[in-house]
């Protein structure tokens, strides 16, 4: 961007930033942003964590307002854990293809042919598919979920590659549903031992929803927060990331010195990119679009919701 252009995107910033603080006074708002979140709107958050983090955030939160950016799964959470709250979110288009690849009717017809299973879902599911779910993980507890239950066989859903993951964890039977994340499932074995030979000193540290073979690769293996934790803690002073790029501003925030090469420009979720620090100020001004989640669902929606967030 040329000078000019830069320097009229950064008076609009201010002035949207003036704008949404007088806005979260009046409304009584909490900002709460995904890792994987535009850096103008990480800048600006309350709190920012993973989907674990953010679920638990929304369940204690004593805000009237929740402003939740990340994707529609993780707005839905915040409303059935905080039924009165009004939760809103910037774009509804923001939605998370890995939870549309499961449905109900699905996940019904793979719960009669497993009645003893106990269904874990990760979080990246619809209201209605937590509904029909006995617990619930994210990447950050899904190995000690998994081990909570007491059940031997386990129906995952929705995502095969940190399915694939957790197997390894656990003797449990594992009936593992064919969903996947499009932005992680996309990093390749070349373009690590692409990145890898560029890199000699870089470790490469991996989220679970890539490709097995690709998290093989990996010096460590963790959520988006074992990654951030990993990489701020660790002697090592440059790394290779294999997750969202947008998890570069809290990993630049924490290790300002230390190099993060994304592994891909590929790393990208779209979704999550939808979106901006203005439509999170025109959200607040309008109080749409806002998450409603139909009572009888949120109320079985929540009991897997709340299992999950009291596993230790
Ligand atoms: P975590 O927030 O659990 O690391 O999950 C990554 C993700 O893809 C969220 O949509
Ligand atoms: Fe869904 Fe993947 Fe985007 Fe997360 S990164 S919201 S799992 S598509």
């Amino acid at each position: 961007m040329e000078a000019l252009a830069l320097e009229r995107k950064a008076e609009q910033n201010r002035e949207l930033k003036e704008r949404l603080l007088q806005l979260k006074k009046e409304r009584n708002a909490i900002i709460l942003a995904h890792y994987y979140q535009r850096d103008e709107i990480q800048e600006v958050a309350d709190f920012r964590g993973d989907s674990f983090l953010l679920a638990q955030k929304a369940a204690q939160t004593d805000a009237d307002v929740i402003v939740f950016c990340g994707v529609h799964f993780m707005g839905e959470s915040a409303k059935i854990l905080a039924p009165t709250k009004r939760v809103i979110i910037p774009d509804e288009r923001a939605g998370c293809p890995m939870a549309d690849m499961v449905n109900v009717e699905g996940l019904r017809a793979l719960k009669k042919q497993h009645p003893g299973a106990t269904v874990v879902a990760y979080i990246n599911t619809s209201a209605d598919v937590k509904s029909e779910t006995d617990i619930c993980c994210t990447s950050a507890n899904a190995v000690k979920v998994i081990e909570s239950v007491e059940s031997d066989e386990i129906i995952w859903v929705p995502d095969k590659n940190l399915g694939d993951y957790v197997s390894k964890f656990t003797n449990k039977k594992m009936i593992i549903w064919e969903g996947y994340c499009n932005t992680h499932d996309m990093l390749t074995v070349k373009d690590v031992e692409e990145m890898k030979a560029q890199y000699p000193n870089a470790q490469f540290v991996v989220h679970p929803e890539c490709r097995p073979e690709v998290a093989k690769l990996g010096d460590f293996i963790g959520s988006t927060t074992a990654i951030i934790k990993y990489c701020k803690e660790s002697d090592c002073q440059e790394f290779i990331v294999g997750t969202e790029d947008g998890t570069g501003y809290q990993l630049r925030l924490d290790s300002p010195d230390k190099k993060f090469h994304f592994a891909t420009k590929y790393l990208v979720c779209p979704n999550m990119k939808v979106n901006n620090l203005k439509k999170v100020v025109r959200c607040l001004e309008t109080m749409q679009p806002e998450i409603y989640v139909p009572t009888d669902v949120a109320d079985k929606a929540r009991l897997s919701l709340e299992r999950m967030l009291q596993v230790k």
